[in-house]
C-alpha cells in the first residue's frame, strides 16, 4: 500500500477507536490528557519508523479508559506524587484492558495486535520496565503530558502542591520517567514553556 493510503487508513482507524474510547474518557481530565499524549505519540513515532503505529496509537488512546470504572473520590489517592492506593491504581489497568479489548474486538482489530496493545495497557503505570520499543513510546507519550503547561496546571491544582514547587519537582523526574532521548527533549521544552507562563 502507498504511504498516503496507509496514512489515511490509520487515521480512520484512530478516529473509530477514539470515538469508542470517548465515553470512558470524561473523568480525571482524561479527555484532555489522552489528546495531548496522542499527539506526543505521533511526534515520537516520527523518530522511530521501526516502531508500529498500529500498536502505539491505539494503546495510547485506550490506556486510561479503565479510570471510568473508579469513582472520582477514589481516583486522587491512586495516582500522582501522593498516591497510596496501589490497588485502585492497578484496578484502572485491569479495567482498561477489559474495556480496550471490547472496543478493539468490536472494531475487528487484528487479534495479534490487540494482544500486544492489551499487554502494554496492562502495565502502563505499574510496570516500570518497558516490554518493547512500542511500549517505551506509549509510556513516554503517556508521561509527557505532565510537563506541558496544561498538564502542570491540572496536576499541581489537583495534587494541592504550589505551582513553583510542583515545577521544580517534576523537572527532577524527566530522566527517571522517560525512556527515549527524544521524549526527554520534549519534556524539557514543554517544561520551559510551562515555567515561562504565569497562570
Ligand atoms: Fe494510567
Ligand atoms: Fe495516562
Amino acid at each position: 500500500m502507498e504511504r498516503g493510503a496507509e496514512e489515511s487508513m490509520m487515521n480512520s482507524i484512530c478516529d473509530r477507536i477514539y470515538e469508542k474510547a470517548q465515553p470512558y474518557l470524561d473523568t480525571r481530565k482524561n479527555d484532555i490528557h489522552t489528546k495531548i499524549s496522542y499527539n506526543f505519540a505521533r511526534r515520537l513515532l516520527v523518530h522511530y519508523p521501526e516502531a508500529d503505529e498500529t500498536i502505539v496509537l491505539p494503546a495510547i488512546m485506550l490506556h486510561d479508559v479503565g479510570w471510568k470504572m473508579v469513582p472520582e473520590k477514589k481516583q486522587l489517592n491512586a495516582f500522582g506524587p501522593k498516591a497510596k492506593d496501589k490497588k485502585t491504581q492497578r484496578l484502572h489497568e485491569v479495567e482498561g484492558v477489559r474495556i480496550a479489548r471490547e472496543i478493539l474486538v468490536s472494531l475487528d482489530y487484528d487479534a495479534e495486535k490487540t494482544e500486544e496493545i492489551l499487554r502494554i495497557i496492562n502495565g502502563h503505570d505499574t510496570r516500570s520496565k518497558a516490554l518493547s520499543l512500542n511500549d517505551k513510546l506509549v509510556k513516554d507519550a503517556d508521561k509527557l503530558w505532565r510537563f506541558t503547561p496544561t498538564g502542570v496546571n491540572i496536576d499541581h491544582t489537583r495534587f494541592d502542591i504550589p505551582r513553583d514547587a510542583y515545577l521544580d519537582w517534576i523537572g527532577t523526574m524527566i530522566d527517571g520517567w522517560l525512556f527515549t532521548p527524544e521524549a526527554k527533549d520534549m519534556a524539557r521544552k514543554a517544561l520551559r514553556e510551562a515555567k515561562s507562563i504565569t497562570p
